[in-house]
C-alpha cells in the first residue's frame, strides 16, 4: 500500500494501471477509520483490481469551525487499517492540494439538498459535492463506495453523478454498521464519554422499536413516538426526526405513499451530534 500525498502522483499511478485494463475502486473518507470504513473498503477491494482510500478532512463542509476542529485526525491508525484491508492507495492531500484557491462551485440539488441535514446544515452538501466531484475528476474511479449512515449525502451523490456523468461511474451504496449494541458507528463516537456512550444507545434502541410500532401504527404516530422516546432520554437533544421517501427524500403522510420508506434522525449527545436512519419499507 502507497501513502501518495498530491494529485500528480496519485494520477501516474493510475494511468499507469488504468492502461492496463485495471478497474479502480474509491472510497472517499475523512478518515478516523472504523469498521463501517473497513466494510466500505472491503466491498470495494472485492469488486476492483485496485482500490483508492482517500483520507481528506473537507473544510468546506463544515459549517461549524469549531466541529472542524475537533474532527479526530488519526492518518497512523488508518493506514495500519487500509493496509489490512488490502487496499492499494491511501490519498492524503493537504488543504492547499486539493484547494490551491476557494472552490466557487456552487452545487443545488433541491428538494434533496434542502431537507434534513440540509436545512440543519447550510452549505454542507455543497462542500460535500466540491470535494466529492474533485475526487472523482482525480482518481476517476469505476466505482466509488459510500456508507447508507449518510443517507441523504448518498441520495445528493447519486443524483450529482446522474446530471454531470463522470464517465459511467457507479455509486455503491453500503449498508450502516453497527456495534453489537446497536449504536451506528461514526467517528464522532470517539468523542464521546462512557456515559454519553450509554445515552446514544437510545437512539438505535428507538429507531428498532419504531419498526416494530410502525407495523401497526400510522406515518404520524410513528413519528410521535419517535419524538417522544428520544425527548424524554436522558442526554439526548432531538434535532429532527422524519420519514420519508428514500428516493426523493421528501416527508411521507401514509405508508402507501411508497414502497421506500426511510426514517433520517439527528440528535446532539452532549455536544456530539449523531445520525442515523433506519429503513421501514425497503426498495427490493
Ligand atoms: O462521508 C464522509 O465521510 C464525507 O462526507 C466524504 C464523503 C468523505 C466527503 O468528505
Amino acid at each position: 500500500m502507497k501513502l501518495v500525498q498530491t494529485i500528480k502522483e496519485l494520477q501516474t499511478e493510475l494511468d499507469a494501471l488504468r492502461s492496463k485494463g485495471k478497474t479502480i475502486g474509491l472510497v472517499p473518507t475523512m478518515g478516523a477509520l472504523h469498521a463501517g470504513h473497513a466494510s466500505l473498503v472491503k466491498r470495494a477491494v472485492s469488486e476492483n483490481d485496485v482500490v483508492v482510500v482517500s483520507d481528506f478532512v473537507n473544510p468546506t463542509q463544515f459549517n461549524d469551525k469549531n466541529d472542524l476542529a475537533k474532527y479526530p485526525r488519526t492518518l497512523e491508525a488508518d493506514c495500519e487499517l487500509l493496509r489490512k484491508e488490502g487496499a492499494a492507495f491511501v490519498f492524503a492531500p493537504s488543504v492547499e492540494e486539493i484547494y490551491p484557491e476557494p472552490d466557487t462551485r456552487q452545487f443545488s440539488y433541491a428538494p434533496l439538498d434542502t431537507v434534513m441535514e440540509g436545512k440543519f446544515r447550510p452549505g454542507h452538501f455543497n462542500g460535500v459535492c466540491q470535494i466529492v466531484s474533485k475526487l472523482f475528476m482525480i482518481v476517476q474511479p469505476h466505482r466509488a463506495y459510500f456508507g447508507e449512515k449518510d443517507f441523504q449525502q448518498l441520495a445528493i451523490i447519486r443524483e450529482m453523478v446522474r446530471q454531470m456523468d463522470f464517465g459511467g461511474l457507479k455509486i455503491v451504496g453500503c449498508p450502516i454498521v453497527r456495534e453489537a449494541d446497536g449504536l451506528a458507528l461514526s467517528s464522532r463516537n470517539a468523542r464521546l464519554s462512557a456515559a454519553e456512550r450509554e445515552h446514544a444507545l437510545n437512539i438505535s434502541k428507538t429507531l428498532f422499536a419504531s419498526r416494530i410500532f410502525a407495523s401497526s401504527h400510522s406515518v404520524a404516530e410513528t413519528q410521535r413516538m419517535v419524538e417522544a422516546e428520544i425527548e424524554q432520554a436522558e442526554g439526548l437533544r432531538l434535532e429532527y426526526f422524519e420519514i420519508v421517501d428514500g428516493t426523493t427524500l421528501q416527508k411521507i403522510a401514509n405508508w402507501e405513499d411508497t414502497d421506500y420508506a426511510v426514517g433520517c434522525i439527528t440528535v446532539f449527545c452532549g455536544d456530539v451530534r449523531l445520525i442515523d436512519n433506519i429503513k421501514y419499507k425497503e426498495k427490493l
